[in-house]
């Protein structure tokens, strides 16, 4: 099975699918996030990386925690690429906790996927530092992929 390694468990896979079908996640594939990827594939390959990197390196993360707020991570639903939309300037200051609080709106996250999302842009949000594994997690995988999609992109053109 193809996503077999990506999605440990059966849990794992019913969050996810859960989150994907929902017409309000959905709302991200309208909106561009790195040269043709959407929002909402970026978030689908963040939490795609996440789970991968919890499995390789055995981190048992709360698998509830890791998936919410990967694939919520930048649910700020906006373009941000609009050059004439108020903030657009200092979007990457202040995306991630637009999009925690959408999340927290729209879907009641706890604290913990919260955190996640309000923290992923460490270092450069300087005092959002995560503290939590899931937090480390999608941290990271959110620069690994977002350097891919951004090389991708300058290939291409
Ligand atoms: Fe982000
Ligand atoms: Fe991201």
């Amino acid at each position: 099975m193809k996503n077999k390694k990506a999605f440990p468990d059966r849990e794992a896979g019913r969050i996810l699918s859960s989150l994907r079908r929902d017409s309000r996640v959905k709302k991200m594939k309208s909106f561009t996030q790195h040269g043709t990827v959407s929002t909402f594939d970026h978030c689908r390959a963040v939490t795609k990386l996440s789970l991968g990197i919890d499995r390789r390196l055995h981190l048992h993360s709360d698998k509830k925690v890791l998936i919410t707020g990967a694939m919520l991570h930048d649910y700020f639903l906006y373009d941000w690429h609009d050059k004439a939309r108020p903030g657009q300037k200092i979007h990457g200051y202040t995306h991630a906790a637009a999009a925690a609080k959408n999340a927290r709106s729209h879907f009641g996250i706890d604290k913990r996927t919260h955190h996640v999302i309000h923290s992923h842009m460490w270092p450069l949000n300087i005092t959002r530092v995560p503290r939590s594994r899931e937090a480390w997690i999608v941290c990271a995988a959110d620069k690994i992929v977002s350097i891919r999609e951004t090389v991708m992109t300058r290939r291409k053109k």
